[in-house]
C-alpha cells in the first residue's frame, strides 16, 4: 500500500473512472527557486511518473494529463523546443515502464502540428502499448477544446454535406463521438495545480459534471499523496447532475 493514503479515502468503492489534470506552475515553480523555467518542466516530468503509479494503485481506468494546449504555441520557441525534447525524453524513458505496468498511451490534440521527431516517438509508443490493458494514459497535447469541437462539427457537417446525416439528427453522442476523445467516459474528477480557477481551453465539452479540486501548490510539488486528497474530496461531493 502506498504512504499518504487518506483515512477518509474509499478504495473499495466510487474510484473516479476518469481523472483529467491541468499540470500547471512549473514556470513559476523555477522562479521559485531562481531556476530557468525549462528545470519546471524536468521537475515536472517527475510529477507524472508518481501519478501514474498512484492512479493504478488505486484502479483508475483512464488519466488525461494536459502537457502542451494549443495557445502554449505562442510561447517563446526557445521554451517550445525544450518542451518537445523533453517529451521525447520522458517517452523514451517511460516505454519499458508502461509496458511493465500495463498502461495504454494515447494522445489527443492536434498531433499534426508537434515537430516531426516527437510525433514519430508518440506514435512508437502509442502502437507499442496498444494493447495493454490496466491504466489509459492520454496526453493532451497540441490541445485546444476550441479546435477540437471545431474539427467535430467540420467532420459532422461533412456526414451531412454527403447525405448521411441529416441536420434534425443531430444528437449530443454525434458531438461526443466526433471529438478527439470518442470511447472515452468523461472525466469525473478535473485536478488543477497553481492555484488557477479557470480550465483554460481543457475538455470544455468533457467535463460538463466533472467534480473540480484546485491546488495551491505547482504542479513540480504535485505528489501521490496530494491525487488520494484529491480522490478523498470527490468521494465526499455529492454529484447531482441536475436531479435531486
Ligand atoms: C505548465 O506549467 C506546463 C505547461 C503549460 C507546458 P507552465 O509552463 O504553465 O508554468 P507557469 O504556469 O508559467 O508557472
Ligand atoms: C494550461 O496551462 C495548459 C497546460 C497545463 C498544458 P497554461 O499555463 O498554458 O494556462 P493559462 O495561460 O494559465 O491559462
Ligand atoms: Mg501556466
Amino acid at each position: 500500500m502506498v504512504s499518504f493514503m487518506p483515512q477518509t479515502m474509499n478504495l473499495q468503492n466510487d474510484i473516479p473512472r476518469h481523472i483529467a489534470i491541468i499540470m500547471d506552475g512549473n514556470g513559476r515553480w523555477a522562479k521559485t527557486r531562481g531556476l530557468p523555467r525549462v528545470q519546471g518542466h524536468r521537475a515536472g516530468a517527475e510529477s507524472i511518473r508518481e501519478i501514474i503509479d498512484a492512479a493504478k494503485e488505486l484502479g483508475v481506468e483512464y488519466v488525461t494529463l494536459y502537457a502542451f494546449s494549443s495557445e502554449n504555441w505562442s510561447r517563446p520557441s526557445s521554451e517550445i523546443t525544450a518542451l518537445m525534447r523533453l517529451l521525447e525524453q520522458f517517452l523514451e524513458s517511460k516505454r519499458k515502464d508502461l509496458m511493465r505496468q500495463n498502461v495504454r498511451l494515447l494522445a489527443i490534440g492536434q498531433l499534426h502540428r508537434l515537430p516531426p521527431a516527437t510525433r514519430k516517438k508518440l506514435d512508437q509508443v502509442i502502437e507499442q502499448t496498444k494493447d495493454n490493458t490496466s491504466l489509459t494514459l492520454v496526453l493532451a497535447l497540441s490541445y485546444g477544446s476550441r479546435e477540437e469541437i471545431v474539427d467535430a462539427v467540420r467532420s459532422i457537417a461533412q456526414a451531412v454535406a454527403d447525405g448521411s446525416l441529416q441536420p434534425g439528427e443531430i444528437e449530443a453522442s454525434h458531438i461526443a463521438d466526433s471529438l478527439y476523445t470518442a470511447g472515452m467516459p468523461d472525466p469525473d474528477l478535473l485536478i488543477r495545480t497553481s492555484g488557477e480557477m479557470r480550465v483554460s481551453n481543457f475538455l470544455l465539452w468533457q467535463i460538463s459534471y466533472a467534480e473540480i479540486v484546485i491546488f495551491d501548490k505547482y504542479w513540480p510539488d504535485f505528489r501521490q499523496g496530494d491525487l488520494f486528497e484529491a480522490v478523498a474530496q470527490y468521494q465526499k461531493r455529492h454529484r447531482r447532475f441536475g436531479a435531486l
